[in-house]
């Protein structure tokens, strides 16, 4: 058994000698340019590394396999185009191989995803700027890379279907991801493949996703969900009010969110935004006994800045409603009083200064002509 592994790895490397050797190598353009990578065929590569059991030892002591799935690679999105391994492992060209300098596997892929950068350099410049690239910087290596989300042999597209996006960021932030899916935007995304809920990019974009426990973050956040709640068409669906910005700004709370935003937009506010009150994973509709918004539990809402408030106070707050006849009908019937009262009553007393400004000319007028 043994023998016979050892004879098919020496017959393999036999074999793959004889195609390097027929491959054409690599080549300078002339003096001073660099040497083109050589356009090895991939099924010289595959001659070795379609092996199940290739593997190499890094100095850690781990082992990192060297197994590549050639129908997986063929299926993926680069592997479609007929891509070479070499187009993207440009350092290779035949057998041996540079050494690789790694220590270890995370090692490995840190300094081997810089190769999507080649063809990628969009997506490259927007990740350097990343929480995720911070994060490595400052040493945390298990921060996401590109092939952490994309798989270097089997990319596939990322948002088709469109759930898989919130699965690619549940390989790590997977108790993030339990609360998103119990949401009410989860939900629809995940059981009914609703295009209109937001995915994790929707609020925290791609590339170049940014810290969102920031002071600038928190202060923006009312623009994230207004994108949608204002969205009268996308609303119209779900019979959502999309009067839920403009009541939050006119409110004491958003005006003052609202004003801080234009002028100091790193400033701290104490003040609520959208998702201290409707939570942010775990948002829920206004009808689930579970929402933070719902009679029962608004006041543990509001007591999180307002410790002493008692059960009515949060009555003594209008919400996102407009005054109407059936919700706060004083509030209502007392503007529409002074809509009401206050033109009646200007327009009468102007009414009774222009007609007696009119009666005086008049008067005026027959005194000087009976003269
Ligand atoms: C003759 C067999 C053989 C052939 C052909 C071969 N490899 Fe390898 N490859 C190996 C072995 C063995 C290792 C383990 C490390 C070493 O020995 O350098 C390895 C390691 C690797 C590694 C990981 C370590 C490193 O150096 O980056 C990559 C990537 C790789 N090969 C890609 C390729 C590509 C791409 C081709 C085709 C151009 C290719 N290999 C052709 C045998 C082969
Ligand atoms: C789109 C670019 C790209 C193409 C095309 C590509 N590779 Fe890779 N390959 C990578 C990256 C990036 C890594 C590092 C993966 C990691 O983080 O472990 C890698 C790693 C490897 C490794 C080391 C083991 C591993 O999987 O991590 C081998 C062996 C390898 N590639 C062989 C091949 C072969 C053979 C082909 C062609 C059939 C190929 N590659 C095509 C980008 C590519
Ligand atoms: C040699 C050039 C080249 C390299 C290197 C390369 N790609 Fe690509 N990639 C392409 C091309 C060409 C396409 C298909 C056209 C397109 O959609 O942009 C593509 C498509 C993709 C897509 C799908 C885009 C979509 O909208 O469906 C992803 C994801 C992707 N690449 C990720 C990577 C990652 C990750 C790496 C590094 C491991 C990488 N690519 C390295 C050329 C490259
Ligand atoms: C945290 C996960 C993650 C990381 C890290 C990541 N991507 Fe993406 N990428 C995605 C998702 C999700 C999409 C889908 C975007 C959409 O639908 O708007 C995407 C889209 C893409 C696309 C398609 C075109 C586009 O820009 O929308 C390419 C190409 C791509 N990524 C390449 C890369 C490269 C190269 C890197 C590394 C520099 C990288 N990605 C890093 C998750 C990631
Ligand atoms: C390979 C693992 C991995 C993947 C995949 C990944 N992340 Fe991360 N992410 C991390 C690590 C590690 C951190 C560092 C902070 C931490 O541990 O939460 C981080 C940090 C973040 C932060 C900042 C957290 C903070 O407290 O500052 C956000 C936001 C984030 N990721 C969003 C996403 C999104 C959205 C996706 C999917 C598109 C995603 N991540 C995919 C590993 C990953
Ligand atoms: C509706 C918008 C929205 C969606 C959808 C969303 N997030 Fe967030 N996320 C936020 C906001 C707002 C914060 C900032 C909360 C704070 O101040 O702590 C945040 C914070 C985070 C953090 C850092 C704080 C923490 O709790 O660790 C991570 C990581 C994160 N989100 C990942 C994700 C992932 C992964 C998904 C998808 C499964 C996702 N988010 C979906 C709005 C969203
Ligand atoms: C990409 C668009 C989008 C974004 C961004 C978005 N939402 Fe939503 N939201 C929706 C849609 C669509 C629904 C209806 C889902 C359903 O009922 O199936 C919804 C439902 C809700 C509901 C439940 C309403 C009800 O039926 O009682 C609340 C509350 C909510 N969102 C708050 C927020 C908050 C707060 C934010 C920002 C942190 C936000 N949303 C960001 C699209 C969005
Ligand atoms: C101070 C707490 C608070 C803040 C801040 C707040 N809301 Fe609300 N929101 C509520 C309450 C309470 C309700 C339930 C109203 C009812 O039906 O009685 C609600 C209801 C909603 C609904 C459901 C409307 C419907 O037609 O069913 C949506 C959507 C919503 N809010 C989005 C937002 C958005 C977006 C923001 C930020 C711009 C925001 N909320 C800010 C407390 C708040
Ligand atoms: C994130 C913190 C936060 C949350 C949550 C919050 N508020 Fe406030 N609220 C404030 C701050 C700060 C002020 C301004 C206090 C001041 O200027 O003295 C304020 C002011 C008020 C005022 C004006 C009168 C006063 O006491 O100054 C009312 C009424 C009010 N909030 C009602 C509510 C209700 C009802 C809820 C729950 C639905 C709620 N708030 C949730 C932070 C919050």
């Amino acid at each position: 058994m043994r023998l016979r592994r050892f004879t098919f790895l020496i017959a393999t490397l036999f074999v793959a000698a004889l195609a390097i050797l027929r491959a054409p190598t690599a080549r300078a353009d002339g003096p001073g340019t660099a040497p083109q990578p050589a356009q090895v065929e991939n099924k010289v590569c595959l001659t070795c590394h379609a092996n199940r059991e290739l593997s190499m030892k890094l100095p850690s002591g781990e082992t990192l396999g060297l197994y590549t799935d050639e129908a997986q690679f063929n299926a993926s999105v680069h592997g479609k185009q007929g891509q070479r391994c070499t187009a993207c492992h440009t350092n290779i060209s035949g057998y041996p191989h540079p050494a690789t300098t790694a220590r270890d596997a995370r090692d490995f892929s840190l300094q081997m995803y810089t190769i999507c950068k080649q063809c990628h350099d969009k997506e490259y410049q927007q990740q350097l700027d990343s929480i995720h690239a911070k994060d490595i910087a400052a040493g945390n290596r298990n921060a996401a890379v590109c092939t952490d989300c994309h798989t270097a042999h089997a990319a596939t597209p990322p948002d088709n279907p469109r759930s898989k996006i919130p699965q690619t960021c549940r390989k790590c932030h997977s108790a993030i991801f339990d609360q998103y899916k119990s949401s009410v935007h989860g939900a629809a995304l995940l059981d009914q493949s609703n295009p209109d809920v937001p995915t994790c990019i929707d609020c925290h974009g791609v590339h170049n996703i940014s810290d969102p426990t920031t002071n600038a973050f928190r202060l923006k956040s009312p623009e994230i969900c207004s994108k949608c709640h204002t969205d009268k068409v996308r609303m119209k669906k779900y019979n959502i009010s999309t009067n839920v910005l403009n009541t939050y700004v006119a409110d004491f709370h958003g005006s003052t969110v609202e004003l801080f935003e234009k002028q100091s937009p790193n400033a701290p506010t104490n003040k609520p935004v959208c998702y201290d009150c409707h939570g942010i994973h775990d948002i829920r509709s206004v009808k689930d006994p579970k929402s933070m918004v719902v009679k029962e539990n608004l006041l543990k809402t509001c007591q999180q800045c307002h410790p002493d408030a008692t059960a009515d106070f949060p009555g003594s707050w209008m919400s996102h409603y407009d005054a109407s006849p059936t919700k706060y009908p004083a509030v209502y019937y007392v503007n529409l009083f002074y809509t009401i009262f206050i033109p009646v009553v200007i327009g009468g007393m102007l009414g009774f200064v222009l007609l007696d400004a009119t009666r005086r000319v008049l008067n005026r007028l027959q005194k000087s002509g009976s003269h």
